[in-house]
């Protein structure tokens, strides 16, 4: 296993649609792996594959209750509301509130190609939403209803925004002093 160099904020593979996985091979295998390594080395919940320079639709999450592998996820349903704040790994030192379903069912493949299917609540939901919105190149700072850069107050910013100073670059996810983790 290997830690891979993360991707941030301005990097255009962060906004490319990521192409379907066609079969789960060794490759496959692998790079999930090393996205699973990456992500701990991290200290996040989840992380997409174009967190790591790769446009193929891959996502590893781990809430605490072990790591899950999905290949090709697809959100099946979604029930009710949660709103709480997020931050992500490409994005760090900036955190923001975000509406997600409170409840969701995904399915996908493991890592060894099998069907899979993963049902979520409260923060694997909102996870697994965090990473699946990585794949269509859409960031939590797209969603968010306000921005905080850590060590600041809050500051209320057009949903959207990026590159400006609001949503621009930045520190870390998780862990800590962190709200909700990356992903
Ligand atoms: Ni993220």
């Amino acid at each position: 296993m290997a830690v891979l160099k993360l991707c941030y904020l301005g990097d255009p593979v962060l906004r490319m649609k990521a192409k379907p996985v066609a079969k789960v091979t060794k490759r496959i295998a692998k790079l999930l792996k090393d996205m699973e390594e990456t992500m701990y080395a991290a200290d996040g919940v989840g992380l997409a594959a174009p967190q790591v320079g790769v446009s193929e639709r891959l996502i590893v999450v781990d809430v605490g209750d072990g790591p899950i592998h999905l290949v090709n996820p697809v959100l099946e349903s979604g029930e009710g509301v949660d709103v709480d704040q997020e931050g992500c790994l490409s994005i760090p030192g900036v955190y923001g509130y975000v509406e997600r379903y409170a409840r969701v069912v995904v399915s996908g493949l493991d890592a060894k190609g099998r069907p899979i299917r993963v049902e979520g609540t409260g923060l694997m939901a909102r996870a697994l939403q965090h990473e699946i919105d990585h794949l269509d190149g859409i960031l939590f700072t797209d969603k968010a209803t306000s921005l905080v850069r850590a060590g600041e107050g809050e500051k209320t910013v057009a949903a959207g925004r990026e590159g400006g100073k609001a949503a621009g670059e930045h520190a870390r996810e998780s862990g800590g002093s962190g709200p909700v983790g990356e992903s």
